[in-house]
């Protein structure tokens, strides 16, 4: 399952270290090769606004979270109120308001996945990542959890999404293959 365009393009800013201090002066994002792909993206669509979506995963793609210095430059590029930006960036779960973990890690805990044992494999990646407790971040910057709502694979519990990738049937004593799988 992937979310939306590959933005990436392996050519953005280098994102720093995670955990860095939030009042970090912003080194613009939009800039050189991503200015240059932003605009072809605009190009495509009749309206700044449609572009929304896809500058705010180039920008989470470059730095790792989406921060207010970000959504400011987005909304000077598109024209739209900070505001309205944030707002839509709370709406959607898959951008990061924090700065996370290089292994972005989602377990479902609804209803049925939780009575086939969710909750167990919430535990197991907590221990065996070391984040101590959900939304926290590694020590080593590596890892963050967090609990989410239907993936939309209840036949397949416990399904979690790492980044982008999707893993069906995760048990409690799987965790530790995944998470040595990881870089
Ligand atoms: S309840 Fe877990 S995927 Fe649907």
């Amino acid at each position: 399952m992937s979310h939306g365009p590959s933005a990436s393009g392996g050519a953005l800013v280098a994102a720093p270290p995670h955990g860095h201090h939030h009042d970090e002066p912003h080194e613009p994002v939009f800039v050189g090769e991503a200015r240059t792909q932003l605009d072809t993206i605009l190009s495509r669509y009749p309206t700044k606004q449609a572009a929304l979506l896809p500058a705010l995963w180039m920008l989470q793609d470059a730095r790792g979270w989406v921060s207010d210095k970000g959504i400011e430059e987005i909304a000077a590029l598109l024209a739209i109120t900070p505001a309205y930006i944030k707002g839509v960036v709370s709406f959607y779960t898959m951008y990061h308001q924090h700065p996370v973990g290089r292994h972005f890690i989602q377990v479902c805990t609804t209803t049925p996945c939780n009575v086939c044992g969710a909750e167990d494999v919430v535990k197991s990646f907590l221990e065996h990542t070391g984040c101590g407790d959900l939304g926290l971040t590694s020590a080593d910057g590596r890892f963050t959890v967090i609990e989410v709502e239907c993936l939309g694979a209840c036949g397949f519990a416990t399904p979690v999404m790492i980044n982008n990738d999707f893993i069906e049937s995760v048990t409690p004593e799987s965790v530790p293959r995944i998470l040595a799988e990881l870089k």
